[in-house]
């Protein structure tokens, strides 16, 4: 198994999304202790699946896919599943996980802004906890590339630290998240994860994404913010108008 690079030609003025921002989750540690930290569970990631109607056939791409669970397990029930990352160690063991279950998944060393989906328009595109690592220009830019990978009546799913909360009350919200979240080193996501994260990422406020998904020609079919500070949408790439 081996990683492509489809990539679109990078100017010098593109954002350098392949230069982590915040922690650094692709050292050989991050990414080895990754799955316990991010709680990953292939069970979650079915019913996911389930959700969006994802099954055998079914044209399937994870951007900022980590360690390739969502991936695999997509592979498993038969779709045509693409990763897409930026990371190398990340995809080498989203590909050991591929080849632990026995399914070929392609694998694209790849970001948000540059991915190339050299295949049939897509039916279902996710991006799970990985948006936030752009800037809010850049992620209209890569919302907008995700819109063209999907077929008309695609559906893009995002799920990302995302803030719901009223901006004036932004400093006890995000402590409490700090608070609640951080564990002991080796036992998970620190508290100096979570600090630079809030200092450091791109984590933005639910409706400026709302604006950004409806530019980038997509419909929110749903939403939900289950906590403050963490939420997704559900949305559907817009039909092209007929005219009359
Ligand atoms: C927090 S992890 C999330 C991984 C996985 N989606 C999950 O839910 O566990 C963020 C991932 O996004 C990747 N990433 C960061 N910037 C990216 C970009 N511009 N394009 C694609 N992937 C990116 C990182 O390498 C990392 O694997």
């Amino acid at each position: 198994m081996s990683q492509t690079e489809s990539t679109r030609p990078r100017p010098s003025w593109l954002f350098p999304e392949y230069t982590p921002v915040g922690t650094d989750l692709s050292s050989p540690t991050a990414v080895a202790s990754y799955d316990r930290n991010q709680g990953t569970d292939s069970a979650a990631d079915d019913a996911l699946l389930n959700r969006l109607g994802v099954t055998a056939g079914t044209s399937f791409v994870d951007l900022g896919c980590g360690t390739g669970s969502l991936v695999v397990q997509a592979a498993r029930r038969g779709a045509e599943a693409y990763g897409v990352d930026v990371s190398e160690e990340m995809l080498a063991h989203a590909q050991d996980r591929a080849q632990r279950f026995g399914v070929t998944p392609h694998w694209h060393r790849a970001g948000f802004l540059d991915y190339v989906h050299c295949a049939a328009p897509a039916d279902v595109v996710t991006t799970k906890s990985a948006l936030h690592q752009l800037p809010d220009f850049w992620k209209q830019q890569a919302l907008l590339n995700a819109a063209a990978m999907l077929r008309p009546g695609g559906t893009l799913y995002v799920w990302d630290v995302m803030f719901s909360f009223d901006p004036t009350e932004a400093e006890d919200h995000l402590q409490r998240w700090i608070d609640s979240a951080s564990r002991p080193q080796g036992e998970g996501f620190t508290r100096a994860n979570f600090e630079s994260h809030v200092r450091d990422e791109f984590s933005t406020y639910t409706w400026v994404l709302e604006g950004m998904i409806e530019q980038a020609g997509l419909a929110i079919v749903s939403h939900s913010f289950p906590r403050s500070t963490h939420g997704e949408f559900v949305c559907r790439k817009r039909l092209p108008t007929t005219s009359a």
